[in-house]
């Protein structure tokens, strides 16, 4: 339940925002809107402010990461800005090998596998991610009453990089540890928990308002599996940071039969991909939690007039809910038009308007 303190850097105009109040389950002005992947290579601006620096080191500069943020804020109009990070920031943060490959995504030099690959795994401390403290400083400033969106991978998706030492179609190096080495695989999950805990401490003790934890491949997963494999890690995450009071959003592709778990898992917000439409989603979820999506992002890659179309019907399936946060199912595809995601934004804004 949201009802803690949340940190003094939170303004009323913030608390009082289109996208906290969806996200509490409270009547709206309008549904608020932002995308997922909303910062980066949709936009033009992006390409020209990120010449020439390696992904995790405009990471680490806090200028860039207040503009580069921003700029869809800006351009967009969107309900909600969204910290420009990535999952594998804090696994670099605590000095494990790794580099973002353009269009490959995070490779690890030296995947984690045995018992002793554990002890690589150390905590986090704010000092290790100082800038992310101060870029959040310039952004709360810069922001005014939008609120900022904070983020994490969560244990299973980052241990997916982890074991696997890069982006995977089946997780089969993964999944061999989770089944063949049950122990371990727990407490590679507990460890990562805690260091995904502390980096979203830092982030909503800076002052972001809200917090979502990306466990985007968990999808591979059955129910039960899920269960006993995954869940007490995230759990552990969102317990964690639950006496802030501000909401957590858990977020995952292909996740249509795990929706009620990661709801249980403490989420107060949850996050549904294309493939299922919201209503069928908020019986799966149950009462209590608000629901963020689920336009599909290739749509944007239609005429007006469908992405309109599938606007409504994503509108219509929303319009029973407690809470809704519109979204795509997935994130913004990188040779997205940028118009289409500000007219889409401009759509839902003014079918919603109350
Ligand atoms: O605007 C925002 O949403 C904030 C920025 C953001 C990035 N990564 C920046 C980024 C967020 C929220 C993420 C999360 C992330 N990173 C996830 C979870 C979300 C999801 O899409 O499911 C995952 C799985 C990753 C891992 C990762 N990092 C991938 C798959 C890639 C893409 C690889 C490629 O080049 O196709 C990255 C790199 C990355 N993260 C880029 C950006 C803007 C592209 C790097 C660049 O611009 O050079």
């Amino acid at each position: 339940e949201a009802t803690g303190q949340q940190p003094s850097a939170t303004t009323d105009a913030v608390k009082d925002s289109a996208f906290l109040k969806a996200c509490r389950r409270e009547p709206v002005p309008h549904t608020p809107v932002w995308f997922m992947r909303q910062a980066g290579r949709s936009l033009p601006e992006y390409h020209k402010v990120r010449e020439g620096i390696p992904m995790l080191e405009s990471c680490t500069r806090p200028e860039l990461v207040a503009e580069i943020t921003m700029q869809p804020v800006r351009r967009h109009k969107v309900d909600a800005a969204i910290y420009f990070s990535d999952i594998v920031v804090p696994l670099k943060a605590i000095g494990i090998d790794l580099d973002i490959k353009p269009g490959v995504g995070p490779v690890i030099a030296n995947p984690i596998r045995s018992r002793a690959d554990l002890d690589r795994l150390r905590d986090l401390t704010p000092d290790d991610v100082s800038y992310v403290t101060e870029a959040i400083g310039l952004l709360t400033a810069e922001l005014g009453g939008t609120p900022l969106i904070g983020f994490a991978g969560a244990p299973f998706t980052l241990a997916s990089y982890l074991v696997e030492g890069g982006p995977s179609r089946n997780h089969e190096i993964t999944k061999a540890l989770m089944y063949g080495e049950p122990e371990l695989w727990a407490d590679l999950l507990d460890r990562l928990a805690e260091i995904t805990s502390a980096f979203l401490k830092v982030q909503i003790e800076a002052g972001a308002s809200a917090v979502q934890l990306f466990d985007s491949w968990v999808g591979a997963l059955s129910p039960a599996d899920y269960r006993r494999s995954v869940m007490p890690a995230s759990a552990k995450v969102f317990d964690s940071v639950a006496h802030y009071g501000v909401p957590r959003i858990h977020f995952g592709v292909g996740t249509g039969e795990l929706l009620g778990l990661m709801g249980e898992a403490g989420a107060d917000v949850v996050g549904v991909d294309w493939r299922v439409p919201l209503d069928e989603a908020a019986r799966r979820v149950g009462p209590g939690k608000a629901l963020q999506g689920n336009i599909d992002p290739a749509i944007l890659f239609s005429t007006p007039e469908a992405v309109e179309e599938k606007a409504r019907e994503v509108l219509d399936a929303a319009s029973g809910l407690e809470g809704h946060v519109f979204n795509l199912g997935h994130g913004v595809l990188p040779t997205t038009d940028p118009e289409a995601l500000t007219r889409l934004v401009d759509y839902v804004h003014t079918q919603t308007a109350r």
